[in-house]
């Protein structure tokens, strides 16, 4: 079941989508949280930092990572999804993906942890130009586990607007869309009229591998998107 929420703008998103995930810690203070980085979510996790909220018991669980990067590499998600939620937030534990040198042990690691968590309570997702949530790229089931992929030219191509001159890796770890659509909730932000077409076709097409995203009409989803993204320039903002 998909909820749209139509926001006027990407502030006035973000200040909803930490109210939302606010609300949720408030209710549950171990919450479980599947964390995107990417562009979108930053304004929302700026927003949350900024408010008086316990994150001490909530765990943060990154959603993907580039293949073969070090630590300290300027390019890695980790580094990105430390600095913008972990920190900020005074989060206390993690699970990361890439951690373990060989890759797929890392994976069964990563899922063993999130199922010992009793899986994801909350997933806060972006979503990408190609209609891919974390790295689960097209084509993509629903039942995709979390996996070592290889990135979409789309994907290559959108990533290397966050690294400057750096090449953008081509391969990554990407956590399953089971993990994703095993989620209690999830909030996809979704902000900018270049995500207009893709959203409609995940909201709108029957379920599809063609667009990952699409698989989360099936799922507990709540999609704020601004204006700009619903192709929505005047009028209500919940038409
Ligand atoms: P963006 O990325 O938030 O930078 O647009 C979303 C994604 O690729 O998943």
């Amino acid at each position: 079941m998909v909820g749209v929420e139509v926001l006027e703008d990407a502030d006035t998103l973000a200040e909803r989508a930490a109210d939302l995930i606010g609300d949720a810690l408030r209710e549950k203070p171990s919450l479980s949280v599947l964390v995107a980085t990417g562009h979108t979510p930053m304004a929302t996790y700026a927003e949350l930092a900024r408010r008086d909220l316990d994150a001490s018991a909530l765990t943060a669980v990154q959603l993907d990572e580039y293949l073969g990067l070090g630590e300290d590499d300027p390019r890695s998600l980790w580094g990105w999804m430390r600095r913008s939620f972990v920190e900020p937030l005074g989060v206390k534990q993690v699970v990361r993906l890439g951690e373990v040198p060989d890759p797929d042990e890392g994976c069964r690691r990563f899922e063993a942890q999130v199922a010992a968590l009793g899986g994801i309570d909350l997933a806060v997702l972006g979503l990408g130009p190609n209609g891919h949530l974390g790295f689960n790229e097209p084509p993509c089931g629903p039942g995709a586990r979390t996996r070592v992929v290889t990135l979409t030219p789309a994907s290559l191509a959108s990533n290397a607007a966050y690294w400057g001159d750096l090449p953008v890796p081509t391969r990554a770890l990407t956590a399953g869309m089971d993990v994703i659509l095993g989620a209690g909730r999830v909030i996809l932000l979704v902000s900018g009229v270049h995500k207009r077409d893709i959203l409609a076709r995940a909201l709108r097409e029957p379920p599809t591998p063609e667009v990952p995203a699409s698989w989360l009409q099936d799922a507990n989803t709540t999609v704020l998107a601004d204006r700009a993204a619903c192709g929505v320039t005047r009028g209500p903002a919940f038409p």
